[in-house]
């Protein structure tokens, strides 16, 4: 029987867990979910989601059981980089291709070192021992850099590698740095910056790749609505011109007459940009009045 349904491998718990979740149901989709339960059935939608560990997902994608997942681009460079060292056959996880980059999930991989080394540059890490669980980017990149170390591969707790002298040095990922430095640990260079991403099997049939489309649309129109704003003032006839100009990205405003009311009108306008207190003052010095600036829901071209 021909597959009808998309399938999607999502985080099940972590960073990108919840986030990953929150994006599907913006996009109006309804799972319905059980504790524990792996795989979710969307009610509203033909996907069917996955709940798995983020370091699966590339493989999980890869090999057909799911079309699409939602990923970390540290595990998906790390999956493409290891595979592509390790077996020479890596046909598979190069057909992933990224669809959508979402913006949330921001973290770095980074070299640290303990707090009492005095780092003078990259040369420190010749002749050095190096703990990570990202050993295709680090060996990857210690090879571009000319920099001769050793690897010490871990599953977890990296940051503890240091203090029980297993290795010199860490090659961990860095979101807010806490991590870092509750273990004395300081970070002195970045091998990567990543964000959450939608991922897709390049071999995909066209009955699902036209479902595929539908829900990528959905996830960009939340994601622009999400960064946009709607602006709505009073603002006097005589000072239109200069108020427009400070509305921040926007092209055309909607101007609307004001009943009774001839030295004034409402301008309307979407912002795709934050719009900031400062903006808002700087409006007000203009003439502008009545500010209002409102989160939009969904915004589709
Ligand atoms: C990473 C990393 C650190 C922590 C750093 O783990 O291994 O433990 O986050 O974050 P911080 O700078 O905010 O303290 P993550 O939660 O991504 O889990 P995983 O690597 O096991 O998937
Ligand atoms: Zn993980």
């Amino acid at each position: 029987m021909e597959n009808t349904r998309l399938k999607i491998a999502v985080q099940k718990s972590g960073r990108l867990a919840e986030r990953s979740l929150d994006l599907l149901s913006k996009c109006g989709i309804t799972l319905e979910r059980s504790k524990d339960q792996l795989l979710c059935r969307a009610q509203n939608f033909p996907l069917d989601v996955l709940l798995v560990r983020d370091d699966d997902i590339p493989a999980f994608v890869a090999t057909d059981v799911c079309q699409l997942g939602i990923v970390g681009e540290n595990v998906l460079f790390e999956t493409q980089e290891f595979e592509a060292q390790e077996n020479s056959e890596n046909g598979n996880f190069s057909k992933l291709e990224t669809l959508v980059k979402f913006g949330f999930g921001q973290c770095r991989l980074s070299l640290a070192v303990p707090n009492e080394i005095n780092y003078e540059g990259l040369q420190f890490f010749n002749g050095k021992t190096i703990a990570t669980s990202y050993k295709g980017l680090l060996a990857q990149y210690l090879q571009s850099q000319n920099i001769n170390a050793k690897i010490v591969t871990m599953r977890g707790a990296v940051e503890i590698a240091p203090k029980t002298h297993l290795a010199d040095a860490i090659c961990d990922l860095v979101s807010t740095g806490n991590t870092l430095t509750s273990n004395g640990l300081k970070e002195v260079e970045t091998i990567l910056n990543s964000q959450a991403v939608l991922i897709k099997n390049l071999n995909m049939p066209d009955n699902l790749n036209s479902i595929c489309v539908r829900l990528v649309t959905r996830m960009n129109a939340v994601l622009k609505a999400r960064n946009s704003r709607y602006i709505v003032l009073h603002a006097p006839i005589n000072a239109l011109d200069k108020i427009k100009a400070v509305l921040p990205g926007s092209k055309a405003p909607t101007i609307i007459p004001l009943k009774g009311c001839n030295e004034q009108v409402a301008v309307h306008a979407v912002s795709e940009e934050e719009v900031f207190w400062n903006t808002m003052e700087d409006l007000k010095d203009k003439g502008a009045s009545s500010i209002l600036v409102l989160p939009i829901e969904k915004m589709m071209d």
